[in-house]
C-alpha cells in the first residue's frame, strides 16, 4: 500500500506546539508582511500566512504598497522594520514588479529577521551547515521525511529544479542529512531516468504533471512541491498523482503535502525569530 505522507497532519500538530510556546511567552512576536501591488496569487498566500499566525498567536502586520512604489521607498520600508523592535520577522512577498531587484530588497532585510531564509546569509550559513533561519519549503519537506520515518542516510536523493526558493536548498539539506543528490533541471538529459534512480524524489519544476510514471522506481519517496490551478479550477501538483500512485512507496497529495509545511516552519522561524531577541 502506498503511504500518503500527510502534510496538513504535521504542519496542524507542529503549529499548535508552536501555540503552546507562544503562548509561554511574555513578548508578543510579530510578524510583518510586505506586499508591493495587488498580485492575486501572492494575495492568497499572504492571507494564508496571516490565518496561520492568528491560529499560533502571532501579531501579523500587512504593509502594502502601491505597484508602482521606487525601489528606494521600499528598501526604506524595510530598514524601518529593521529598526523596530517590535517586530521580529520581515517578509517581503515576491515575485516583486519588473524593475526592482529583488536580491536588493532580501540583501536589505535584517539576517536575523529573514524569516524566509532568503537573506545571503542565512543562505552560506546554511551551506556551512549552521544554525540559522532556513528556508521554509525545503525545511518543510525534510521535516515531512523525517516524521513519516524516511532515512535520508546514504539514499539516491533526486531534485528536479534548482530555484534559489526550494531546488538548491533542499538538495543542500538532503546532502547534510547524508543522502547521495542529483539536481536535475531544464538541461538535464534523460530526466525519466535519472529520476528512476531516486530512492527519494523532490519535484519543484513548476510543470503539472511532468513526473509520471516513466520517472519513478518501484517503493521509492517522492515529495511534490508544485501548485498548479487547472483549467477545470482542479489543484494538481508537478507529479502526475494517479499515474505514480501505485508504483511509489509514499507520496505527498497536492493539495496536503508540502504546501501546509512551508507555512508551520515559516511560523517556526518566526518564534526562533523572536527568541533570539533583535
Ligand atoms: N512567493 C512565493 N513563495 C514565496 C515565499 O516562500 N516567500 C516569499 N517571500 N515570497 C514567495
Amino acid at each position: 500500500m502506498t503511504q500518503l505522507i500527510d502534510g496538513k497532519a504535521l504542519a496542524s500538530s507542529l503549529m499548535a506546539k508552536l501555540k503552546n510556546s507562544v503562548a509561554q511567552q511574555q513578548r508578543q512576536i510579530t510578524l510583518a508582511v510586505v506586499q508591493v501591488g495587488d498580485d492575486p496569487a501572492s494575495t492568497v498566500y499572504i492571507r494564508n500566512k496571516h490565518k496561520a499566525c492568528e491560529k499560533v498567536g502571532i501579531r501579523s502586520l500587512h504593509i502594502h504598497l502601491e505597484g508602482d512604489i521606487t525601489s528606494g521607498s521600499l528598501l526604506d520600508t524595510v530598514h524601518t522594520l529593521n529598526s523596530r523592535e517590535d517586530v521580529d520577522g520581515i517578509l517581503v512577498q515576491l515575485p516583486l514588479p519588473s524593475g526592482i531587484d529583488e536580491g536588493e530588497v532580501i540583501r536589505a532585510i535584517d539576517p536575523a529577521k529573514d524569516v524566509d531564509g532568503f537573506h545571503p546569509i542565512n543562505i552560506g550559513r546554511m551551506m556551512l551547515g549552521e544554525d540559522c533561519l532556513l528556508p521554509c519549503t525545503p525545511a518543510g519537506i525534510i521535516a515531512l521525511l523525517k516524521s513519516n520515518g524516511v532515512d535520508i542516510n546514504g539514499k539516491e536523493c533526486v531534485v528536479v529544479g534548482r530555484s534559489n526558493i526550494v531546488g538548491k536548498p533542499v538538495a543542500q539539506l538532503l546532502l547534510q542529512a547524508h543522502g547521495t543528490v542529483t539536481q536535475c533541471h531544464s538541461r538535464t538529459r534523460n530526466l525519466a531516468e535519472v529520476c528512476r534512480r531516486a530512492d527519494i524524489l523532490v519535484a519543484a519544476v513548476g510543470v503539472p504533471r511532468l513526473i509520471n510514471a516513466d520517472f519513478v522506481k518501484p517503493g521509492a519517496v517522492v515529495i511534490d512541491v508544485g501548485i498548479h490551478r487547472m483549467a477545470d479550477n482542479t489543484l494538481c501538483g508537478d507529479v502526475d498523482f494517479d499515474s505514480v500512485k501505485d508504483i511509489v512507496g509514499a507520496i505527498t497529495p497536492v493539495p496536503g503535502g508540502v504546501g501546509p509545511m512551508t507555512i508551520a516552519m515559516l511560523m517556526q522561524n518566526c518564534v526562533r525569530a523572536g527568541h533570539c531577541g533583535n
